[in-house]
């Protein structure tokens, strides 16, 4: 088969088709044929060296932490699957192959209503908008909520579960474009955060009362900002460190405000874990997807061979949504 394995660390040029062996497929596995992977952040990290696949460590390096395809072998020990099957899945890695073998507890059938493109968009940034808003953050129906990076693929996904669940919803992002964007999503508030600092905003839309939850990707340069948008007893939870990792807190105000940080990653927890949520997740929102209630947010879809354009189009911060790699 062919994959974009990595023989070295570096820039874009790095990622390049080659021949390996088909996977073989484990006792409790689906092999998947891919139609097509998803860009994440991640994947940019991993080219860079920076960061490696969870133990074991893979045969071949491969990016791809999620795909869409159909199920063309399984394992003796596979009940909840058969041979044709469309199948997305949320993948450790191997993603930019046109093959697979993965758990068949992290695959889930695709929704009748979409494409093997759309679904390809979904696992790794629904999941991780899943996680954060109900599992760390614990929100309740009618809670208020503050979502940084609103336009990008978690925060679209965020957005949109928060929506759907019948939360108050508070949104950021860096230009006009995307503020209209996430409006028509249907958020409460949007704040373009190169006009507006999003303290005040915040403020005036909750009557000083502030949100019971930040969902944060930026890290260092909001983390002071974040504790002060937040409730007494409210929650943010650490996604990403766009801007860096290292800030300075202020315990008085986790103290005085009973406030929790909690953070998230997904695909360095137990197997155990991730299976557990993305079961969680099919059966609570795949209904939704056949339905167009919840969407995956598409910015475009470029062939596999386009790769390394599509990573240096994803560090730019322009794209709204999802890079889906369509894969051949
Ligand atoms: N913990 C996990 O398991 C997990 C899973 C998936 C993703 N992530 C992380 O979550 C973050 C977002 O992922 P994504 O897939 O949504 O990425 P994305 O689609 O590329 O969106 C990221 C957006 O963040 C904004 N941004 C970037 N740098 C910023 C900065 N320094 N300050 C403020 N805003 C900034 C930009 O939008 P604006 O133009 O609106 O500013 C950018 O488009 C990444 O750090 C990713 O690694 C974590």
């Amino acid at each position: 088969m062919k994959a974009i394995v990595l023989q070295e660390y570096g820039g874009p040029e790095v990622l390049r088709l080659q021949d390996i062996e088909r996977p073989e497929v484990g006792s409790e596995e689906i092999l998947i044929e891919i139609a097509a992977t998803a860009v994440n952040r991640a994947d940019l990290l991993e080219r860079q060296g920076l960061y490696p696949p969870p133990p074991p460590a893979p045969r071949y390096q491969i990016p791809g932490l999620e795909c869409a395809g159909t199920v063309v072998a399984k394992g003796e020990r596979v009940i909840g699957f058969n041979i044709g099957d469309r199948v997305m899945a949320l993948l450790p890695g191997g993603g930019y192959a046109q093959y697979v073998a993965v758990a068949e507890d992290m695959a889930w059938l695709v929704p009748e209503a979409l494409d093997l493109t759309d679904a390809a968009a979904i696992p790794e940034v629904y999941l991780t908008a899943f996680d954060a808003l109900w599992n760390k953050a614990e929100l309740m129906p009618e809670d208020r909520v503050l979502i940084h990076a609103a336009a990008g693929g978690v925060g679209s996904a965020a957005v949109q579960l928060a929506l759907a669940a019948g939360l108050q919803v508070a949104a950021t992002v860096g230009n006009e474009e995307k503020r209209q964007f996430v409006g028509k999503l249907g958020a409460h508030l949007v704040i373009n955060y190169r006009d507006q600092d999003f303290v005040e905003a915040i403020d005036q839309w909750t009557q000083g009362q502030g949100v019971q939850a930040v969902i944060d990707f930026v890290g260092q340069s909001y983390l002071s900002r974040n504790l002060q948008s937040l409730a007494a007893g409210g929650t943010l939870v650490i996604v990403g460190t766009l801007s860096g990792p290292e800030a300075t807190i202020n315990l008085g105000q986790i103290l005085n405000r009973r406030l929790t940080i909690r953070g998230t990653a997904l695909r360095s927890r137990p197997s155990y874990d991730k299976m557990r949520l993305v079961q969680t997740f099919a059966r609570r929102t795949m209904v939704d997807f056949n339905t167009g209630r919840l969407k995956p947010i598409i910015d475009r879809i470029m062939p596999w061979e386009q790769a390394g354009e599509a990573h240096r189009i994803l560090a730019t911060n322009q794209t709204t949504g999802k890079l889906v790699l369509k894969v051949r």
